[in-house]
């Protein structure tokens, strides 16, 4: 089948979280932060398919992917089976808004997610773009509970060893994650954070300013709506790959959630 690529590992992190990668066509091309179509065959031979941003930097060989396992979703529910060698659907098209050049050049890149919104930042902090752009940035990834946010805690200290973009990172990769509902180090949803400074005090960061910062947000709409007046509240504005401003959005997934 056209557009069929082969799972090459597979890792579960919660009961209903895991990410896995697979081959790449050699013909795709992306921008860092972008989504694709994946999905799997369906029974009556047309494809199954989902919105999935690509979690793997541009420069990787292979694909990462970082998935929910909805219970009863007509594709997780099955996607959350695959092995190593299984074949799975990719369409080639990526696009997306989280990306360089939707954003005005600036000092501060902010990326700012909850649960799997995690996935288009996992690919940003690894593309040496992102460090040739900004002097500093900031990972916020907040999750009710500290076992949702150890795939992007991992990610995030592989980097220090990682020969490409390691000497990159050092220092100037700022990780916070936070918990809300389960006792971790660092506790409180990402709004709450912004809007009592307690971020810029914690990281010894002045507070964020038009001139100075950008940001990308990715979560449920409601976490997208409430981050959004929070930076415009700051004199942030949104823009777009036509427009380029302060600040750009994208759902992490569409509905309430599961
Ligand atoms: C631009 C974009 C990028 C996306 N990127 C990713 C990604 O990188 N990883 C990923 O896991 N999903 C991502 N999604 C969601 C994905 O497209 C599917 O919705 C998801 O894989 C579930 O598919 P499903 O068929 O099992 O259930 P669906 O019928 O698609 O969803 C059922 C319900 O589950 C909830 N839900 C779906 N996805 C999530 C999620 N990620 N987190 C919490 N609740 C959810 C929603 O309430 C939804 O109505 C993205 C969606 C969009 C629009
Ligand atoms: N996470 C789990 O372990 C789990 C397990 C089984 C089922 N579920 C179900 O799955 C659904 C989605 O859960 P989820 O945890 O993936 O996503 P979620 O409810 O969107 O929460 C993810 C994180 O985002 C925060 N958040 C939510 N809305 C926000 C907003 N408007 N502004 C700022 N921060 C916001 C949450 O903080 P708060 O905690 O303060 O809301 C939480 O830390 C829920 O219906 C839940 O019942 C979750």
């Amino acid at each position: 089948m056209p557009d069929t690529q082969t799972v090459t590992s597979v890792t579960h992190w919660t009961d209903r979280l895991f990410s896995f990668r697979c081959t790449r066509p050699a013909s795709l091309r992306f921008r860092s932060g972008e989504f694709v179509m994946i999905g799997l065959a369906g029974e009556n031979g047309k494809p199954l398919l989902r919105a999935y941003s690509i979690a793997s930097p541009n420069w990787d060989d292979e694909l990462e992917f970082y998935s929910i396992k909805v219970p009863d979703g007509p594709l997780t529910s099955r996607l959350q089976h695959i092995r190593v060698g299984d074949p799975i659907v990719l369409r080639p098209k990526p696009v997306g808004t989280l990306v360089h050049d939707a954003l005005l050049p600036g000092e501060r890149l902010w990326l700012l997610a909850t649960g799997t919104g995690l996935a288009p930042f996992a690919s940003l902090i690894r593309d040496p773009e992102t460090y040739e752009r900004f002097g500093t940035v900031v990972l916020m990834h907040t999750c009710r509970e500290a076992s949702e946010l150890e795939y992007g805690r991992r990610l995030v200290e592989s980097l220090k060893d990682d020969p490409l973009i390691g000497e990159m990172v050092e220092g100037r990769l700022l990780y916070y994650p936070t918990t809300t509902r389960e006792a971790s180090p660092r506790m409180g949803r990402i709004t709450d954070n912004l809007t009592s400074g307690k971020v810029f005090a914690d990281l010894g960061l002045p507070a964020m300013t038009p001139g100075t910062d950008r940001a990308m947000i990715c979560g449920s709409l409601a976490f997208n709506l409430d981050v959004k007046a929070v930076l415009e509240g700051l004199g942030l504005n949104e823009g777009a790959n036509s427009e380029p401003r302060e600040f750009v959005v994208e759902k992490a997934f569409v509905g309430d959630g599961i």
